[in-house]
């Protein structure tokens, strides 16, 4: 089985991915959230910051991952033009990376509207020239992350064939369509039905949040081996090590608190000024909230707080219990 870090934009930077993978087992990659297609001559360095070594990165090398498991970052890129695709996927080639994901499955409309995201799945067409042009780097292979359609359901079908044209290293594959967001239930007949036509490795992404929810989807699907894991795993940072049931005995209590105090560290360390460290943190409370169901009103407040200071009292006091 192989459990990856699911792309949260904003959220899994590098700073989040290190000081993770230094804290908590059980991962053995994860995807980063995206960077944009430029053509070569426009891509700034600082276009590929969150992608170049530092003392902050981690999940490329895993120095800090538990010994035995490395965990292998590929970075991901959103664009729907052949030649800025093919030239950013040759830069981050140079940079060391053996991996690129293709992001069709953003589902803000400012991106899909442009045909970028979910808005290029009712386009196999466009979807097979950006292939052509990626699958022809040599050394680096070509994984692609998806939703069942735009709007249509029924777009994933006309596209698996240009999907199995290619080698691909793996589909992932996110079952909601573009328009819905994040709302209703992942449709898991429409996985089911990709499943059944698609010819490459697929890894399932939607909606784990605990292990019976993924218990449940591998009684499902039982040919899925590769499974991916976002919102879930910051709700609950502890979540792979429990899906594979090899949470370290010790205080759970006390292994968030620290890698809480780790983070916020970090991003102390890293981000300019207190406004920006407090954004990150009240991000990841957005999700790790759910570790803390009896908080529900010093974390309400946490969300107001301007300074730093009054935000290390109210998360002390959550954290400490
Ligand atoms: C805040 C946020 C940011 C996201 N950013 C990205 C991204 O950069 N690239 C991507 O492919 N998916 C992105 N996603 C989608 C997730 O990777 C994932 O497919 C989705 O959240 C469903 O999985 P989950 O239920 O395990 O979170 C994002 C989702 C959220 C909620």
């Amino acid at each position: 089985m192989t459990l990856y870090l699911a792309p949260l934009q904003g959220l899994t930077d590098r700073v989040f991915r290190g000081v993770y993978s230094s804290h908590f087992g059980g991962l053995d990659g994860a995807i980063a959230p995206f960077i944009l297609a430029v053509r070569g001559s426009k891509a700034k360095p600082r276009h590929f910051k969150d992608l170049l070594p530092g003392p902050a990165e981690e999940a490329r090398d895993g120095p800090a991952a538990p010994p035995g498991r490395r965990v292998a970052l590929v970075p991901q890129i959103l664009g729907n033009e052949p030649v800025a695709f093919a030239e950013t996927a040759r830069t981050l080639a140079g940079l060391g990376y053996s991996e690129i994901n293709w992001n069709l499955g953003c589902p803000h409309p400012m991106v899909a509207g442009k045909q970028r995201g979910s808005g290029l799945l009712p386009f196999p067409g466009r979807v097979g020239e950006v292939l052509e042009a990626a699958c022809a780097i040599p050394g680096l292979g070509i994984t692609v992350k998806l939703r069942l359609g735009r709007s249509d359901p029924d777009d994933i079908v006309r596209l698996m064939p240009v999907l199995n044209d290619h080698p691909l290293h793996r589909v992932i594959i996110h079952p909601r369509l573009g328009t819905q967001m994040y709302r209703g239930a992942p449709d898991l007949d429409g996985f089911a039905r990709a499943a059944g036509l698609c010819r490459h490795t697929l890894v399932y992404n939607g909606d784990i949040t605990d292990r019976a929810a993924f218990e449940a989807l591998r009684a499902r699907f039982p040919g899925i081996d590769e499974w991916m894991i976002g919102r879930g795993a910051v709700s609950n940072p502890l979540l792979f090590e429990e899906i594979r049931a090899e949470a370290a005995a010790g205080d759970r209590r006390a292994r968030l608190r620290d890698w809480h105090d780790d983070i916020y560290r970090s991003y102390r360390e890293v981000l300019y000024g207190p406004a920006h460290v407090l954004d990150k943190m009240k991000g990841i409370w957005r999700y790790f909230r759910a570790s803390y169901p009896g908080e529900k009103r010093r974390i309400e407040s946490l969300a107001r707080v301007r300074t730093l200071q009054d935000y290390e009292s109210l998360a002390a006091g959550i954290l400490r219990g």
